[in-house]
């Protein structure tokens, strides 16, 4: 703990910066907390580069602790899933669980001493040609900085479908990123709309809970184990990669799957015709790995049900024809990325991804970067962030003289406030 004294600095330089309402950051600005920023912040700070994080909500990995349920556990094993520079505890098993991932996430920020500024959601952010800055606003504060990285995550905002009838019903409607346990769900006839990774798992807790689950497929579905002969499928995905083409990878996989968990088509889970990882290369849609909801479902305690064509006032009249009495509704239907209604720029596509396909994402135009956009969850992750902080390195170390900074803000309103705020030593900041 900092001592009263420190404190006190603190809150002043606080409140002067509140008051000078613009804020240069020496060094990049990232924008979110989650896994991504602070994997970017860490190899940034490793690269001799100081950074500021801003995060919209009150805690780091914010997703890890607000938006996911109690039974999660990672489906890939954790030396998939660990940040640059510093892995997991060694005593972690190989599956950790969402507890011990926030866990590691809070050691991994200590360690660095990564410090974001929390509860400043960014609204707007802007390069401005005249001045060569990126300019980002948040409710309080506008950050300047030669740099921004987008850290907000492919899983922003959850995705809400629009269905016929949705505001008629009578009991409950969550979304997944809401839903903690099944606990309370206790003998209900429960819908969940959706069949992904967490379609599957939450209705194998509602299944748990003695819940009755109905779960809605719509499409068509990979489904493979979380395991082969003992070994992580994603890890003999990767390792297979390294000699095959990846069609004949995605064959292999299919076979062993087929071996391990029989033929799903027969449990109304069809197999898209495009192999597993050939789809997610091409359309981001993950593979479900199992982790024991197809055996509920070939015992019957998961329904499958086919699409929905309506909600009523008590229940669901399904494509098929059928219609079905519900007690509550959990949508299942995934995430997107929440970065159109913020960043202004042309390197994003509509549906908030980088322009820009993999593997070379991760550098947009005038100083932007993104992390966390690969659609190959923590793995992408690490290897974005270890380019970027290479890249802005390379600039920092050739950024002799940062006077240069002064003279913008010289056009700035708030000068005088700067000045006071230099002799106050307000740390890499100026406003
Ligand atoms: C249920 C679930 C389980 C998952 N399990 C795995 C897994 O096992 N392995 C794996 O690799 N991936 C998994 N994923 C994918 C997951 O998205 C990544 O693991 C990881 O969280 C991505 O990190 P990120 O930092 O890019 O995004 P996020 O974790 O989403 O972090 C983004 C941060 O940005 C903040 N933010 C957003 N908008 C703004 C704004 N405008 N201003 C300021 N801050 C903002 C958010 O509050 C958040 O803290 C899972 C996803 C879900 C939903
Ligand atoms: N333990 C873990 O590691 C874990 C657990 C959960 C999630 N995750 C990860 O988190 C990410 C998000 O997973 P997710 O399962 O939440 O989302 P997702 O993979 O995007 O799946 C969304 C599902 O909802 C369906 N859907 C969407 N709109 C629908 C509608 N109107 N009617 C019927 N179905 C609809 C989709 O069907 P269509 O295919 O037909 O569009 C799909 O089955 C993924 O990367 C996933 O791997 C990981």
């Amino acid at each position: 703990m900092g001592s009263c004294k420190e404190q006190e600095t603190e809150q002043e330089q606080e409140e002067l910066m509140k008051q000078a309402k613009c804020v240069l950051v020496h060094g990049p600005i990232i924008v979110g907390a989650g896994p991504s920023g602070l994997a970017a912040s860490a190899c940034l700070s490793q690269q001799g580069v100081p950074s500021l994080i801003l995060e919209k909500s009150d805690c780091i990995a914010s997703l890890w602790q607000h938006k996911t349920y109690d039974r999660l556990k990672l489906h890939l094993p954790k030396q998939f899933c660990e940040l640059p520079l510093l892995g997991f505890p060694e005593d972690f098993p190989k599956y950790p669980t969402r507890q011990q991932f926030i866990s590691y996430m809070e050691s991994y920020a200590s360690h660095f001493s990564i410090k974001p500024k929390f509860e400043q959601a960014v609204q707007r952010a802007e390069f401005d040609h005249t001045t060569g800055l990126w300019k980002v606003e948040t409710q309080d504060l506008v950050y300047i900085s030669r740099w921004l990285i987008v850290a907000t995550g492919e899983n922003a905002e959850p995705v809400i479908p629009e269905i016929l009838g949705i505001d008629q019903f009578n009991g409950p409607i969550l979304h997944t990123s809401v839903y903690k346990t099944g606990s309370v769900f206790k003998n209900q006839r429960v819908l969940v709309v959706g069949c992904g990774n967490s379609g599957m798992e939450v209705s194998l807790d509602l299944c748990r809970h003695n819940a009755i689950p109905h779960m809605v497929v719509r499409n068509s579905v990979h489904v493979l184990p979380r395991e082969m002969f003992g070994i992580s499928t994603f890890g003999v995905a990767m390792a297979l990669l390294k000699w095959l083409p990846l069609r004949l990878v995605d064959k292999f996989l299919l076979v062993v799957a087929n071996f391990i968990l029989g033929n799903t088509d027969q449990l109304g889970l069809r197999r898209p015709k495009t192999g597993p990882i050939e789809l997610k290369n091409v359309t981001g849609k993950t593979p479900v790995l199992d982790v024991g909801a197809l055996s509920q479902i070939r015992c019957g305690k998961i329904k499958v049900m086919d699409g929905v064509k309506e909600i009523t006032t008590s229940g669901i009249k399904f494509m098929d024809g059928q219609e079905k009495q519900f007690d509550s509704i959990i949508l299942a239907t995934g995430y997107k990325s929440n970065v159109p209604t913020w960043l202004k720029a042309n390197d994003f596509a509509k549906d908030g991804m980088p322009k820009t396909p993999f593997p070379n994402g991760w550098k947009g135009e005038n100083g932007l970067y993104t992390v966390g956009f690969t659609r190959r969850g923590l793995l992408g992750t690490a290897s974005d962030a270890v380019k970027i902080a290479r890249d802005v390195a390379d600039q920092w170390r050739t950024i002799k003289d940062w006077n240069t900074c002064d003279l913008v803000l010289c056009n700035l309103e708030n000068h005088k406030k700067a000045k006071k705020m230099r002799k106050k030593k307000v740390g890499c900041f100026i406003g």
